[in-house]
Parts: structure tokens; C-alpha cells; sequence
């Protein structure tokens, strides 16, 4: 068996960065934007760094402005996703992105959510959402989000985090709005270690109540966070297709994966934003293969790693299990 065919489980993904650039065109059409002011050019998005990604990703986002679109995107993400050989995954959603477009909260997720249903019933596919805020909007938009998320709660949405750049803020200025999540019974995850160094990591490990950080590569650079993410058994989603596209390592032969794993750090894998990162979680599971030579057997671990992990009831995670 390929590792293409396996059983996969993603959680870490944007739903707004599984837009493909077809996606983006149809939208486009109808709505009479001019793509080339998107970014986008011969079928790719354009863009030169992290800063120009979320400039260039909230452009894209921005074609998305009713229910509908979102359960189509969600379809055609999670048909794809399905057609690679995932069970299970969890992505990010956006309250901002849906108040600057004027699309009511409960409304956006009834759309994804009967998007959910449908997928599961093609294919078997199973989805939970993490309602994510954006670092750079700063504290007081991530604290309504958190209000929004948990004062219209939905059984789909399961999880809360945060996105966006981690070079602004300080993690202690979100520790109400993921004190409320955590409260309220969500999982919690954070963007650390990506843009950011091990004193991100550790802080955000510090000032929120996260089981899981999205990324955290950079924490390979200090041997004791490394001993502290073994220790207190926290999980990182590492998406190395994303890592390599967005200039954080040179190549893959660059990237601690390896050394994350082989320290004992729980780890699963993930494709972020893939057709932005050209790339998908076939991909990633084939790199995860052919570049850093893991077997079939470690690889399935990951995915168990991923299901421990997921923000998913536990009859739910036992049956995911029984599928691996
Ligand atoms: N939002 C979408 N993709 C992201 C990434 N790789 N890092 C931080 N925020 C993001
Ligand atoms: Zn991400």
C-alpha cells in the first residue's frame, strides 16, 4: 500500500485556505471581481512571504459572502479530502471573516455543518470545527469570538484556537477569551513556534490552556521545551508542506520533524492551507514517507496521535480508531 491510500487524519486546516484556486475563479466570475487583484495568476495565488500569504488569503476569503458558499467550499474540501484517504478531520473556521462579510455566526455554521453531514454520508468522512480568532485583530476580537462561539454553541464546533501572526500580541492578553472556550467544555489549540521561537511556545503553554499548539516546530530549537512538550504530553500540529512554502526551512532535509519525533514528542500531521502551499494531505503523507523515511506502522501512530488528540467524543474517537 502507497502512503498516498492510508487512512489519514488532519487537525489543522483553515477552511478559507482550502479555497482552490477553480474555487476561487467561479466565485470570482459571478461576483465580477478582477482575480489578477486577487493575487492570483495562472491558477496559483501569489504572494512573497507571511505577511503578503495573509494579505493575499483574506483577498481570497473575501469571495466567500453567503451560507452558501461556505457549504460549498466545505463540500468540495471535504470530498476532496475524503477521495485521499482522511477519516477524520477538524478545521478552523472564521467568526471575523464571517462579521466582515455580514454573515451571521449560527448561520455560517448551520451551512458548514449540513456541508459535514452530507460529506459523511459520500463517504464516511467525519468533521469537527475549532472556532479560531486572529492574533493580529488583538485581544477584544478574540474575546467576542469567544462569546459568540460559546454563547451560540453547536454540537460541530468543538474546539477553539487561534491563527495569525505571533509576532503581535503577547499570549497572556488572550487568556480570558481561552479561559472562557475552556471553560465552556472546547478544546483548545494556539499558532506558536512557526513565526515565533521557543519563548512563543512556552509562553503560550504558560498563558493558555492548550493541549495542543499549531506548529511548534520552532520549539526544536531549545532541547527544554522539547523535554516540556514530552512531559506534559502536549501534541503539535506540524504541517511541513506550509513550512517549507511559507520559508521557515529551506528545504524538507531541514525540517526537525525527525528530531521532534525521535525526542518523543507527540506529533500529527497536517496540510494547513493546501492549494496556498501547493499542497494536500496525500502529499504531506508521501513526504512523510519518501522524505523522512517513516514506515507504514509509524505513520499510523500519527494518526493515532491525531485521534487522542482530536476535540471529539470519546464514543466517536473509539470508532475512528477501530478504522485505522
Ligand atoms: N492562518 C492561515 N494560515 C496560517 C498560518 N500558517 N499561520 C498563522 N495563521 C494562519
Ligand atoms: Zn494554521
Amino acid at each position: 500500500m502507497q502512503s498516498g491510500t492510508l487512512p489519514k487524519v488532519e487537525l489543522h486546516c483553515h477552511l478559507e485556505g482550502t479555497i482552490t484556486p477553480d474555487f476561487a475563479l467561479k466565485l470570482a466570475e459571478k461576483r465580477g471581481v478582477d482575480l489578477k487583484a486577487l493575487g492570483n495568476r495562472d491558477g496559483t495565488y501569489s504572494w512573497h512571504d507571511f505577511t503578503s500569504f495573509l494579505k493575499a488569503y483574506d483577498k481570497v476569503s473575501d469571495l466567500l459572502n453567503r451560507p452558501q458558499d461556505y457549504y460549498d467550499l466545505t463540500l468540495d474540501h471535504l470530498t476532496r479530502a475524503a477521495g485521499q484517504g482522511v477519516i477524520y478531520t477538524e478545521f478552523f473556521l472564521s467568526a471575523d471573516h464571517g462579521r466582515r462579510i455580514n454573515i451571521d455566526y449560527a448561520d455560517m455554521v448551520e451551512a458548514i455543518d449540513e456541508a459535514c453531514r452530507h460529506a459523511e454520508e459520500a463517504s464516511g468522512i467525519i468533521c469537527r470545527l475549532i472556532s479560531t480568532c486572529v492574533r493580529h485583530l488583538g485581544p477584544d476580537a478574540a474575546l467576542d469570538v469567544a462569546r459568540e462561539t460559546c454563547a451560540r454553541s453547536h454540537p460541530r464546533v468543538t474546539g477553539f484556537g487561534m491563527g495569525g501572526d505571533e509576532r503581535c500580541h503577547h499570549p497572556s492578553e488572550f487568556t480570558p477569551a481561552f479561559a472562557m472556550a475552556h471553560e465552556a467544555g472546547l478544546g483548545c489549540t494556539v499558532h506558536a513556534g512557526e513565526f515565533g521561537g521557543p519563548e512563543s511556545v512556552s509562553s503560550a503553554l504558560d498563558c493558555l490552556p492548550v493541549t495542543r499548539i499549531g506548529h511548534g516546530v520552532r520549539a526544536a530549537e531549545s532541547p527544554d521545551l522539547v523535554k516540556r512538550l514530552v512531559d506534559e504530553q502536549i501534541v503539535l500540529e506540524v504541517c511541513p508542506g506550509s513550512n517549507i512554502a511559507l520559508g521557515l526551512y529551506e528545504s524538507l532535509a531541514a525540517h526537525p520533524l525527525p528530531a521532534l519525533l525521535a525526542a518523543g514528542v507527540a506529533i500529527t500531521v497536517s496540510s494547513d492551507d493546501p492549494p496556498f502551499f501547493h499542497t494536500d494531505m496525500q502529499a504531506e503523507y508521501e513526504t512523510l514517507e519518501t522524505v523522512f523515511g517513516l514506515s507504514h506502522s509509524q505513520i499510523n501512530d500519527l494518526n493515532c496521535t491525531g485521534l487522542q488528540a482530536a476535540f471529539v467524543d470519546e464514543d466517536t474517537r473509539k470508532s475512528l480508531i477501530n478504522r485505522l
